[in-house]
């Protein structure tokens, strides 16, 4: 763990020092910022790209290569899991060989390479951080996939790619860095061919997250602030969004809300009742690298500013957990959508 541990932080992309990066993301985007939501969205490009730049190492380190959440059963295991999510989507685009889908926010590449794996697709990547896209190649490499596997490094509200160039598109937990639904969305319709689908896992506030109660309103703020979201969104303004730009909402539900009895999301982030495996993302597991960390900043061996970050995860995460566990968000609000023919 140690070793790991060192390491985080030594690579991070752009060559300013941590200490100025967080401390200008605090300033810019953070829960006080004065216009909230503004800024996060009028610079969106810099805020995810300083963001991702600063806690792709944690996220490996405390969660693996695949960024997002899963409905996990009583005796699954935590990576099958998400592959099997991962699979959900590759299913319900009926994704097989000799058809191309675009991947929108893909990452470090974890789902990519396993959905790649699955369903024998072709699939591009697309993310606008360069240190996370390096990491994306390099593994569909090493996996043996590189001829299953492309990368682009640009904006998923501004693809680099021709219309109508892809049979599927996805996108997981990544949308939701979007600074408006529209245009991510409208990029795509673009991007698929007639009758083509896309599948995506949104970030949304519940039927039960209430706008007048200041928790919610604070756990909310946690998250955006945390997790990099310009402005968590409502199911109804989702479905909104997808339908404006021209396409057929097929299907659209929170899977969070019907997963069987088992695991439930946002278990990984609270810790009860899980294995010594999943022990770095759980609460205590949390405190005990932040405290490391702190020492090794002490000691000069991961960057100053190291530390700061690691608060500014744990505090995004204790909101996550505490928001699932209320009830009042989701990570994992499905829709299946096609474009008219
Ligand atoms: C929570 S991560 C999810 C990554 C991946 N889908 C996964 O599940 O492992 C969100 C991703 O969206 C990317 N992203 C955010 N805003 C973006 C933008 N405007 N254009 C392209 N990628 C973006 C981030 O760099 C990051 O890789």
């Amino acid at each position: 763990m140690a070793r790991k541990l060192t390491g985080i932080l030594k690579n991070e992309g752009g060559g300013e020092p941590v200490a100025a990066r967080i401390e200008d993301y605090e300033r810019r985007y953070g829960g006080e910022a004065p216009d909230g939501p503004g800024a996060r969205k009028a610079d969106y490009r810099h805020f995810e790209n300083s963001y991702y730049d600063l806690v792709t190492d944690f996220f490996e380190y405390g969660w693996g290569q695949s960024f997002h959440f899963a409905p996990r059963a009583e005796n699954e295991s935590f990576a099958a899991s998400l592959a099997r999510h991962e699979h959900h989507i590759a299913l319900r685009l009926g994704l097989g060989p000799g058809m191309a889908a675009v991947d929108l926010g893909c990452g470090v590449g974890g789902p990519l390479i396993e959905i790649a794996r699955f369903s024998g697709a072709r699939i591009t990547g697309v993310n606008n951080n360069a240190l996370q896209l390096e990491r994306a190649a390099r593994r569909s490499e090493e996996a043996g996939l590189g001829h299953l596997a492309d990368w682009l490094h640009c904006d998923f509200m501004q693809v680099d790619a021709p219309d109508a160039s892809f049979d599927a598109a996805y996108s997981i937990e990544a949308s939701c860095c979007a600074p408006d639904k529209e245009g991510v969305y409208a990029e795509a319709f673009r991007l698929l061919r007639p009758g083509g689908r896309l599948a995506v896992y949104e970030y949304c506030l519940t039927g039960r997250f209430d706008d007048a109660d200041p928790g919610h309103r604070r756990l909310k703020a946690g998250m955006e602030h945390g997790g990099s979201l310009p402005d968590i969104a409502r199911p109804h303004e989702v479905d909104a969004a997808v339908r404006n730009v021209g396409f057929e909402l097929v299907e659209a539900r929170d899977l969070a809300a019907e997963a069987p009895p088992g695991i439930p999301w946002y278990q990984p982030l609270a810790g009860s009742g899980l294995s010594f495996a999943r022990v770095r993302s759980s609460a205590a597991g949390r405190r005990l690298t932040h405290g490391s960390l702190w020492l090794l900043e002490r000691l000069r061996v991961v960057p100053r500013g190291t530390t700061r970050v690691s608060g500014l995860l744990n505090h995004a995460a204790s909101c996550l957990a505490e928001a699932g566990r209320l009830g009042i968000f989701t990570p994992m609000y499905f829709f299946l959508a096609r474009k008219p023919e």
